[in-house]
């Protein structure tokens, strides 16, 4: 009995010492195992490795954690293969072949095959400063290529840096994110953080099938959907044969920092504070609404300093219903007219479209990307894929544009051209030429009112007009004369072309060519009226709107040049 607890005794404080000596490395040996409550920690005390049970669960799970934040779990062995039954011995152990094994007695619950492993190896597993879990051979070198297995190559929901991701199509070796299935659940959840390598390369969030959101795809300097702000965490890009094949950010031992694709679908940026026990939130995307996948629609432009933040592409117009909610996207106001001449809208510091489908050539110059895209009528839109070497390639987009937003602080040389006829053009002519063109245009509007004569009267009210139909009364004006000769829905449609033609922003009034073309179809969309600008000159409250910010004062000017001009 004496013999037999001095036996027990010394075995315990045996394991104890032993316990001690390997974590103090930071190394487990075939010899040595870790059980339940027993943890193995990295070398300068950042990360912990053991068996944990998250949140409210009662599940056990081996994995790794902030060793001072111990809440915040990066890596999950087993996290397909919970232990389930509680108040057993759960066992992790190296076996002699360099498999890591967690058991409980009589099953193995999980075993990680190491590749190529001589049999006759001398295993070790060590937790790294960095949070990577590896497999080497004791008599080996040290170096990463010699690695038999860590635990980086199969991530959890959390890039660390010194982490890869990876998809390269050549080997089909794809490493990602994949949220947790809920706080107390690490399961492989609904969300996947992935780079997509589809001709251009980009980062997209993934719920089962659906793209939730895109990065935008490489434009030679930057996933060009988000322009690098601080350079202090910049990824760095690996390409192979043109390919991004893998993103890494590299490991600096003075800053703690990780990457979560959290259950909710968020990727979220976090920085731990000098301090190592608190953590800063740095970034989340999905950043605002815009970043949400196709926000606005095919055609549609998201802007969030807009209100609302969609808008149509210029030449499109909203889709149909009346309580539009966007998603239906925007239209063409008139057809393309491949035959006879399109031409193309100029559109910068946009996120390029997704590439639904694409054709991409990544050594045509842009002049000859455009002469293509004439050619196939289904060509919807082209661009400069790679904005380095003042623009290169050719990428065509066929179909409907979706996923377009507006992005500050966008660099100038990425820019889209769009397929619209030449008709929808004429209005953007630059703003010399409007200037000339206007004084004729007010007469040409009333010629058009030869089209519908009765409007006639009612092109010359317009202030009145605009008063009015500011109260939803224009139909007043047609009370007041010739109540029986019109039709209702004509005549509100002449004041409305007619007050929109005198809108006090030069930019905003429609060509001729729309002017026809919006009196002769009724169904033709019409853009809600803004104040003529006569009118505003009158109004000071008005007048202070339009100068509490630089780019309305700029607008403003503008008019007033242009009255001048009259
Ligand atoms: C465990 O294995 C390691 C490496 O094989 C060896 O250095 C150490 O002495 C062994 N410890 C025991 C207690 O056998
Ligand atoms: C390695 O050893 C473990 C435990 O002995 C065993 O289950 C596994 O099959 C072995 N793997 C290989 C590849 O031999
Ligand atoms: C694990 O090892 C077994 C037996 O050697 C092999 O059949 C299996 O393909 C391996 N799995 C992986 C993921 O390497
Ligand atoms: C590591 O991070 C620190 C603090 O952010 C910075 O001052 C230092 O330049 C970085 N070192 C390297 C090699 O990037
Ligand atoms: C890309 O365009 C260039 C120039 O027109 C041409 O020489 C080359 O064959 C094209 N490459 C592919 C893959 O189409
Ligand atoms: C354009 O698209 C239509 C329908 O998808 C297809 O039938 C046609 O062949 C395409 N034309 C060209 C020039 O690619």
């Amino acid at each position: 009995m004496g013999f037999q607890f001095h036996t027990i005794l010394c075995t315990l404080l045996y394991s104890v010492t032993f316990l001690k000596f390997s974590v103090g490395v930071g190394t487990l040996s075939p010899n040595q195992t870790i059980i339940n409550g027993q943890t193995l920690i990295s070398q300068s005390q950042i990360f912990e490795l053991g068996f944990f049970s998250p949140g409210a669960s009662r599940n056990r799970f081996l994995g790794i954690w902030y060793k001072s934040t111990s809440d915040v779990v990066v890596w999950v062995a087993n996290r397909n293969n919970p232990i389930t039954v509680s108040g057993v011995d759960v066992i992790l152990s190296l076996a002699r072949n360099g498999t890591l094994v967690i058991s409980t007695p009589g099953s193995i619950i999980w075993s990680q095959n190491s590749s190529g492993v001589p049999s006759s190896s001398n295993p070790v597993l060590q937790l790294l400063d960095t949070g990577n879990l590896v497999v080497s051979d004791r008599t080996g070198d040290s170096s990463p290529e010699s690695y038999i297995w860590q635990s980086f190559d199969y991530p959890s929901d959390t890039r660390l840096p010194g982490m890869h991701m990876v998809d390269n199509p050549d080997t089909g070796q794809e490493k990602y994110l994949t949220s947790w299935r809920n706080p107390d659940d690490p399961s492989p959840g609904d969300f996947i953080y992935k780079i997509e390598n589809q001709g251009l390369p980009e980062l997209v969030i993934l719920r089962g099938d659906m793209k939730r959101y895109r990065t935008g795809p490489w434009n030679g300097i930057y996933l060009s959907g988000s322009p690098p702000k601080n350079q202090a965490f910049q990824s760095t890009a690996v390409f192979e044969k043109d390919i991004l094949t893998s993103i890494l950010e590299s490991y600096n031992s003075s800053t703690i920092a990780r990457v979560t694709m959290d259950p909710s679908g968020l990727v979220q940026r976090y920085s731990m504070n000098e301090r190592r026990d608190k953590w800063n939130l740095v970034y989340t995307i999905p950043r605002d609404p815009c970043d949400n996948y196709a926000q606005c629609g095919p055609y549609g432009v998201c802007s969030v300093d807009k209100e609302p933040i969609c808008e149509c592409l210029k030449g499109f117009a909203p889709g149909g219903q009346l309580d539009w909610d966007w998603s239906g996207g925007c239209t063409r106001i008139r057809p393309l007219n491949c035959k006879n001449g399109d031409g193309f809208l100029e559109v910068k510091g946009v996120k390029f479209p997704d590439m639904l489908k694409f054709w991409l050539n990544t050594s045509m110059t842009l002049g000859e990307c455009r002469g293509e895209c004439l050619k196939n009528c289904n060509c919807t839109e082209y661009a400069n894929p790679y904005i380095t070497d003042g623009g290169r390639g050719c990428l065509m987009w066929f179909g409907d544009l979706i996923d377009i937003r507006e992005i500050q602080g966008a660099d100038s040389r990425q820019v889209i051209y769009i397929r619209l006829p030449v008709s929808e053009l004429e209005s953007d002519n630059n703003l010399e030429e409007k200037k000339k063109k206007k004084p004729r245009r007010l007469t040409l509007i009333l010629a058009a009112a030869g089209v519908l004569v009765s409007c006639l009267i009612f092109s010359v009210m317009l202030v009145i007009s605009w008063l009015l139909w500011k109260e939803n009364k224009a139909m007043e004006l047609m009370d007041a004369c010739m109540n029986d000769t019109c039709v209702e829905s004509q005549v509100k449609r002449c004041i409305q072309v007619g007050l929109l033609c005198v809108q006090k922003f030069a930019e905003k009034r429609p060509v001729m060519s729309s002017v026809l073309f919006m009196l002769a179809n009724e169904e033709a969309f019409l853009p809600e009226p803004e104040e003529p600008g006569y009118f505003t000159e009158t109004s000071s409250s008005n007048a202070e709107d339009h100068i509490s910010t630089s780019e309305d004062s700029k607008k403003g000017s503008m008019t007033v040049s242009d009255l001048e001009a009259r």
